[in-house]
Formats: C-alpha cells, structure tokens, sequence
C-alpha cells in the first residue's frame, strides 16, 4: 500500500492498531480507496496470518447463491446440488473471512450471517449438522450503514457486531501529495507490460493529477493512467491523454511577495501572542513602535479606537 501523507501514515497505524486484537473490524471509505487492500494488510499483521484469507464480495454474487456461497450445501439441498460443497465461512476456519460491501448483503444473508457471529456455528444448506468455525471478521462497505439501519435495509444487531473496531479509507482527493507518488508507482507498474519506452508525466500533467477531485479515488487513477500510458506520444504523458484539463500555470512568486507575506504572518502571530500589546509585538519583533505602526499600516491590520494601543485584526 502506497502512502506517505498524514491520513495515510494515520491509516497504517489504524491497521496495525487493529490488527493485534480479535474482533471484527469494519472498513468504510469511498469505492476505489484501497478497502481491500486494507483488509488483506490487517489480515497479515494478524495472528491468523498464515491461515487463509477467503474475500466474499457481497454484491458481485446474486442474493439468490449468496447464501450457499457463504454457508455450503449438502449435496441435494436443492435441483442442481449434485455433490456437497463448503461454503465460504466455513473455508475461512483459523483465518479471516473478509465481507466486501457487506452494505448490499440482502437482509434474509444478513440474518444468517448475524446468528453465525453470535453462536460462532453454522450450518450448511439442506443440513442439521452444526459447524463451529473460527473466523475473524473483516467487512468492509463504502454505504453509509448508519443510514442504511435508520432505513431499515440493514440489520442494527449486525451492524453493532460487525463494527467493534473500525477503520476509515481516506478518499484520494484527501491525499496531499500521494496522488503523484501513487501515480508514478502505477506507471512504474505498467513499464514492465509496455511495448513502448514511457518516460514518465510531463509537469503540466502532475499538476493536472493533484488538482482533480478523483471521485473515483485509487481505482480511477490506475485507469487514467492505464489509458494515457497508451495513449502517450514520446513516452510523455500529458493532461489531455489523462483525459483531464490542464491546470493554469501559476507563476512564481518574487522575492519581495515572499517577503511581504512572512512579514504580514509574523506581525499578526505576535499581535495574537500580546493579546495585541503593541509594546510587547513592537519588542519581540525587534522594531520600534513607528515601524510597527508603518507595517501595521500598509498591511491594512487597524488600531481600534478607544483602547490603549489595542488593535483590531483586519488583515
Ligand atoms: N494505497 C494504495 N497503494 C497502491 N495501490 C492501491 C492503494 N489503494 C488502492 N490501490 C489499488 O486500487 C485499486 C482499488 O482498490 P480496492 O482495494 O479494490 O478498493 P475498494 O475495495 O475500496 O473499492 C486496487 O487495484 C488496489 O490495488
Ligand atoms: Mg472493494
């Protein structure tokens, strides 16, 4: 897992948090922003490390086989069951079971799976046999499940046991400086398939990359990328072959802006220091009550009147 921004390095610490305890761990965060990655790394920090790790995904598989996917049958329990075969939970037994958007799970699953987590038993369909599987739930969801239980399309009791512990993906767009560097992780990736030499993003198209808003988060930028590195003349990728609008060039700044605008900081951060004495700015600035009027002055921050040497801040 690429990240090095705060939310990320908060994230990895959620992880290995988590990791060291038993109980089920719910997943939220947006589609795309890497949940079941997060699953798999808490599965590998885990105790349960070297046992399996078996993903359901609860709204690629029709309600209709989500059952028998998730708890087996017997063979007959129904036209088309010809031998018996374990179900999903029952093949997580000493690892962890990970339920991907357990948000879409159809409330009849929901049920089963609630009675699973509260007797640690279940039974395969058209069986009485009961089976006692240990396995760590890791579910994950990018629905709102708060709302969904005050609608009533899922289960209050499920919710409460699948969300004792709980770790929140951080969208893309909240990834300060990530976008680039996970980017150029993709296109180091996708080198080794690539017929052509790609030499990498041209500076309008890093620019391009931190400035959109990725509501499709991780995922939508390996597609970008994917698309552009095919499409890229020279090996250059620019922002039209990520199929994005190329960001205004924003001039540098001159030295006397800089200047200004460290000067400006710094006499407001020590009028807030001096509740706005300006004998003590004045001193600690190391400039004299003039100068500091003069300042104070051209950078607009007023004297309020009435008060001895008090100001008020409009700057
Ligand atoms: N931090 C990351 N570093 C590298 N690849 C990532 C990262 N986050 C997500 N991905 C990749 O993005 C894609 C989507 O991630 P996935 O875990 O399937 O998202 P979600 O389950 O939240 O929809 C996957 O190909 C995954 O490998
Ligand atoms: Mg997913």
């Amino acid at each position: 897992m690429i990240g090095s921004c705060a939310a990320m390095q908060s994230l990895f610490r959620g992880i290995e948090k988590v990791s060291r305890w038993d109980t089920p761990v719910l997943i939220a965060g947006e589609s795309g922003t890497g949940k079941e990655l997060a699953a798999q790394a808490i599965h590998r920090a885990s105790r349960r490390a070297g046992q399996p790790f078996v993903a359901v995904n609860c709204a690629a598989i029709p309600p209709t086989l989500l059952m028998s996917e998730l708890f087996g049958y017997e063979r007959g329990a129904f036209t088309g069951a010809l031998k018996r075969k374990p179900g999903r939970i029952e093949m997580a037994h000493g690892g962890t079971l990970f339920l991907d958007e357990i948000g879409d799970m159809p409330l009849e699953s929901q049920a089963s799976l609630l009675r699973f987590l509260e007797t640690g038993c279940i039974e395969r369909l058209g069986s009485t046999e009961s089976i006692t599987v240990d396995a760590r739930i890791v579910s994950a969801t990018h629905v709102d499940l708060d709302a969904a239980v005050a609608a009533e399309r899922f289960r209050g009791d499920l919710y409460h046991r699948l969300c004792v512990l709980r770790i929140k993906q951080p969208p893309l767009r909240e990834r300060d400086g990530d976008i680039t560097l996970l980017a150029e992780h993709i296109l180091n990736n996708l080198r080794s398939h690539s017929p052509d030499h790609i030499k990498g993003f041209s500076p309008a198209a890093l620019r391009a990359l931190s400035a959109h808003d990725w509501p499709g988060n991780v995922r939508e930028l390996i597609n970008r990328t994917r698309h552009a590195a095919a499409m890229c003349e020279n090996g250059v990728i620019t922002p039209c072959d990520l199929d994005l609008q190329p960001p205004p060039e924003t001039r540098p700044l001159t030295l006397a802006e800089v200047r200004e605008a460290a000067e400006l900081n710094a006499v407001k951060e020590a009028l807030q220091r001096h509740h706005e004495r300006l004998i003590d700015v004045a001193a600690e600035l190391g400039i004299s009550r003039v100068t500091l009027f003069r300042m104070m002055r051209e950078h607009r921050l007023q004297v309020r009147k009435g008060g001895l040497g008090m100001v008020c801040l409009q700057g």
